[in-house]
């Protein structure tokens, strides 16, 4: 048992399958240093198969017709009302079973990210965020598939960009053969901005929803974006884009380099640092949340 928390687990623990810390671990390969559009490519030949398999799965699935389910059936916040703790322990029944001495649990992931973030002397509302951004990877246990959870996202309802990893397994996309889906703006008018773009469905705009009432802008932005890669990393999109949504990507590529970067950080103390965050909770957010 790997958790730290204060109440007691969940007694059904449910393995963690190793493609997922790997789609972790190869985004953060992939983004390790200033690497060039072709550079990208050459080191996504070297993924895994577990890691391509994910990706041309997540790429074939995510049509627009499945996002638009997906938002029907979660944005809609009906899976009952959590603390933030309890969202996290529920969360933290994600557990890697490949290799759990040296592997992180989601709560510490979460406080990684979230410490480094305090550490550097950021607004408390970023800290919390930190703590936030992965908490939609519960979807995995509401039943949903891990490439509807994880990896990179991208809009869907107009053209993909090339810029978007792997982007030849959109070939047997089924949104390719509607010729209405395939334009440069699809569905979306110029500079719509992107609150009004439906993204790939994933734990990103899941935990968005959720906080959508409590945290700024900012903070809204580097939970639902924190995985489009191909936006904030590649400039993609630029023309589905408004100035606010300019302005906020400064905030989320701020925060990426802690998600990425922040785990060879020591192993955060729970106990330690429960009323810290005790209090960031209840300086932002009601006792409960709808889920
Ligand atoms: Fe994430
Ligand atoms: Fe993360």
């Amino acid at each position: 048992m790997n958790t730290t928390t204060a109440s007691t687990l969940p007694e059904q623990e449910q393995p963690l399958s190793p493609e997922m810390e790997e789609w972790d671990e190869f985004l953060e390969g992939r983004y390790k240093e200033g690497k060039s559009k072709e550079e990208f490519r050459v080191y996504d030949k070297t993924a895994t198969p577990g890691v391509a398999e994910f990706y041309r799965l997540n790429h074939e699935n995510q049509t627009l017709d499945y996002v638009l389910a997906k938002e029907a059936e979660y944005f809609t916040l009906q899976k009952g009302q959590k603390t933030v703790w309890e969202a996290a322990e529920f969360l933290n029944q994600l557990v890697d079973d490949s290799d759990p001495d040296t592997d992180l649990t989601q709560i510490e992931h979460l406080l990684q990210t979230s410490e480094a973030i305090r550490r550097d002397g950021h607004p408390r509302w970023m800290v919390l965020t930190g703590f936030l951004h992965d908490l939609g990877k519960c979807l995995c246990l509401y039943g949903e598939p891990q490439w509807g959870v994880v990896g990179d996202t991208f809009p869907v309802g107009c053209a993909w960009s090339e810029d978007i990893v792997f982007p030849e397994y959109f070939a047997n996309n089924p949104d390719r053969n509607r010729p209405e889906l395939q334009t440069k703006y699809g569905i979306y008018e110029p500079n719509c901005g992107l609150e009004n773009v439906h993204m790939s469905f994933g734990h990103d705009g899941y935990i968005a929803k959720v906080m959508n009432p409590y945290l700024r802008d900012e903070a809204l932005y580097m939970l639902q974006f924190h995985s489009f890669y191909p936006w904030h990393r590649h400039g993609a999109y630029e023309h589905l884009c408004t100035d606010k949504d300019r302005a906020m990507k400064e905030w989320v590529l701020k925060f990426n380099q802690y998600d990425l970067y922040s785990k060879g950080h020591s192993k955060p103390n729970l106990t330690e640092l429960k009323p810290y965050y005790d209090d960031l909770f209840a300086e932002f957010l009601p006792p409960t949340i709808a889920w």
